[in-house]
């Protein structure tokens, strides 16, 4: 009997254990499939998985964020014209508006329109007239909200019929317009929105950012790579997340060549190069030089324009030449941006060039 019980008793525990195994397995294989379903982040890419979720995570534009949460709190949100270049915001705080007013489930009550999308007279008349027509249930003030993203590309006429649409539906639902240049929209609209500058972000903020996700990702970078990366998104938040991973990318460890390669900017002695060839050589030699650099390197011209107006900042150069200089490069660029000859503009340039030494030369002898 005993026997038996000793053979018996154990007999039990090892199912116990298996059963408690399979339940572990089981909760694992949950927690995995959790974790599966966060994992679509992987996949994507860093603007988008480390896009802020809340007003808070919004970095540097605190005035911004707290003035939309007064807003909602008080339940008086009224019509959203946010502008500002790309990169420092806009979308992510406008989600981040709609996750706060309508919580995980936000898409349903929102309608997003971007400039992907179709935005004749029609769209606006039909879509946003139908999705504004709808009554609204359980949410916090009890309007839905229509996000016009990019809308600085919607036509005159769209504008137009926008605006007979917000007044018409201002009792239950809100718009949230998104720009760049807040010029293009018509003052009509502008006058029926409260208005949001987004400037630039400070090199301290992205570099907040950027060091965050460095660690999250394990990306070995060094200090001079760091410091390109930060000068060349020029307050985009966007560009350095995206500058970042194509370098992660591509190499092992992102340092100054690796971010200028990766985006195709010229290398700081690349531009030295060429502004000093341009100031001290022959016109032909310099010409030959430049030219062969250039497509030895892959190099535009019109990225060189904008390098050397970085680097002629710390170069001592007499007031008239630098004023002269500058005029020119500027008028190249332009010329460029239009679609100019490069071979042409360079000559142009180098002819500025010349004769920028030569007024320095004249103010030295007098
Ligand atoms: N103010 C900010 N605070 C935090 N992250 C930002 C900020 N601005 C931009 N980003 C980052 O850059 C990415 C692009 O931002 P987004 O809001 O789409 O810019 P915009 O709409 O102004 O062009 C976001 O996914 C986010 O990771
Ligand atoms: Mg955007």
């Amino acid at each position: 009997m005993t026997e038996a019980m000793d053979i018996d008793e154990p007999a039990p525990a090892p199912r116990q254990v298996n059963a408690m195994a399979a339940l572990m397995a089981g909760a694992k294989a949950k927690g995995k499939q959790k974790e599966e379903a966060v994992d679509p982040r992987e996949g994507l890419p860093w603007v988008e998985k480390y896009r802020p979720e809340s007003l808070d995570d919004v970095v540097s534009h605190h005035d911004i964020t707290a003035t939309l949460d007064k807003f909602i709190e008080t339940g008086r949100l009224p019509h959203l014209l946010l502008y500002g270049p790309p990169g420092t915001g806009k979308t992510s705080t406008v989600l981040a508006l709609a996750r706060r007013l309508y919580g995980p489930m936000f898409r349903k009550h929102i309608l997003e329109l971007n400039a992907s999308d179709d935005r004749g007279i029609d769209v606006v008349r039909d879509q946003i007239k139908s999705f504004a027509a709808t009554k609204v249930l359980f949410s916090k003030g009890g309007f839905k909200l229509i996000i016009l993203d990019e809308a600085d590309m919607m036509t005159q006429a769209a504008q137009g019929a926008l605006r007979r649409v917000i007044e018409q539906h201002t009792k239950n639902v809100r718009f949230a317009i998104l720009c760049n240049y807040v010029n293009k929209i018509t003052p009509a609209i502008q006058s029926r929105c409260t208005r949001f500058r987004f400037s630039p972000l400070p090199e301290s903020e992205v570099a907040r950012k950027v060091d965050d996700v460095v660690e999250k990702e394990g990306v070995t970078i060094t200090a001079d790579g760091r410091a390109a990366l930060l000068k060349l998104a020029r307050g985009d938040m966007r560009r350095a997340l995206n500058v970042l991973q194509a370098c992660h990318a591509a190499y092992d460890n992102v340092d100054e060549t690796a971010v200028y390669n990766c985006t195709g900017n010229p290398h700081p002695e690349d531009i030295r190069t060429v502004v000093e060839s341009m100031m001290s050589d022959e016109f032909g030699t310099a010409f030959t030089r430049i030219t062969a650099l250039k497509a030895e390197k892959g190099l535009a011209l019109q990225d060189l324009v904008a390098g050397a107006y970085d680097f002629l900042e710390t170069v001592e150069l007499p007031v008239q030449s630098r004023v002269y200089l500058l005029d020119h490069l500027g008028q190249a660029e332009h010329r460029l941006s239009l679609g100019g000859s490069e071979k042409m503009q360079l000559s142009a340039i180098l002819g500025a060039f010349k004769v920028a030494v030569e007024l320095s030369q004249k103010k030295s002898l007098k």
